[in-house]
């Protein structure tokens, strides 16, 4: 049976099937073929609208959210919370009518508080994807990694992925965790205590470790999470320094990961404090290719949720 998408939204990936997932990485494998054409646009999507609503910094998933309807023909409004009402008090509630009595059609949205995908849903009654909700999720970031693990490695079914880093804050390892298991993925974490939640283990049927090198043995993929540098006036950990000394990806610490593992990490990336650039720019590396799996798996999502035309 096909997977229907058509006007669902995006909050999280707990709310899509194995199947539908299949179903999404084999979409977006049709969207990168037309991204890699001189002329990268579609007509399929002509007559909608499309609305980025960010109202926290971003650089990849914002363009690339754009860029993504822009190839479908779609028109696209990119709302700047910095320069908008929202700074003369506007709430989101009035922000999202507002937008609405314009004709949008889909909302990608990131805000810093839990939740608000759903509330833009609920004030608009149009389909969202969520495009980072403080710590809760990442999805759309998820399903790029995974896309980006399936193109290089094929079936997740077995492979033991390695995420290291700040575990705590982080929506993306959240959002991936959902999927990866999904997926039958074997997936560690690690990281310092003081930034491991407590139940990781019964939540996501995930392994826990503290130490690097018994977190990389046998890796096929590791994944470095970005060190959160705001977080570090919370004393979660004593220095960067300190946090290198242990948890940095380098040549020495992935000798203990299989010889190819491939390297990914979601950016913005701290080099030199969670990842060394012999790391982030060798020929394992898929960090680069990331970003670009990230604008197709944003197309497929928009074909999928909009009703695309073939
Ligand atoms: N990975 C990611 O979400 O990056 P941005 O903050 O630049 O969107």
């Amino acid at each position: 049976m096909i997977p229907q998408f058509i006007g669902r939204n995006v909050y999280d990936l707990d709310d899509y099937s194995r199947e539908e997932i299949m179903y999404i990485l084999e979409a977006t494998k049709g969207m990168k073929e037309i991204n890699t054409r001189e002329y990268k646009k579609i007509p399929t999507l002509r007559g909608k609208t499309v609305c980025t609503l960010f109202v926290e910094n971003s650089t990849r998933t914002r363009m690339s959210f754009e860029l993504a309807a822009s190839r479908l023909s779609a028109d696209v409004v990119s709302f700047q919370a910095s320069v908008s009402a929202l700074q003369k008090g506007e709430s989101l509630q009035d922000t999202v009518y507002t937008l609405n009595a314009m004709g949008i059609d889909l909302y990608c949205i990131r805000h810093s508080s839990p939740g608000s995908p759903q509330l833009v849903h609920k004030y608009s009654q149009k389909p969202v994807i969520n495009g980072g909700d403080g710590r809760h999720a990442h999805p759309t970031q998820a399903l790029l990694d995974i896309y980006s693990i399936w193109e290089k490695l094929g079936d997740l079914k077995g492979l033991k992925i390695t995420i290291v880093g700040d575990i705590l804050h982080s929506r993306v390892v959240r959002s991936n965790l959902i999927g990866m298991e999904k997926l039958g993925a074997k997936v560690t974490v690690c990281g310092p205590k003081t930034l491991m939640p407590g139940n990781m283990e019964s939540v996501y049927g995930c392994k826990v470790e503290y130490d690097l090198g018994r977190a990389l043995s046998g890796a096929d993929v590791v994944m470095g999470l970005r060190m959160q540098l705001e977080r570090m006036s919370e004393g979660l950990f004593p220095s960067l320094e300190e946090y290198s000394k242990h948890y940095v990806l380098s040549k020495d610490t992935l000798r203990h990961a299989k010889p190819n593992a491939l390297i990914m990490h979601p950016g913005p990336m701290n080099r030199g404090v969670e990842i060394l650039p012999e790391i982030a720019d060798n020929t394992n590396s898929v960090i680069v290719e990331q970003v670009s799996n990230g604008v197709a798996v944003r197309m497929a999502l928009m074909f999928l949720i909009l009703g695309g035309k073939a």
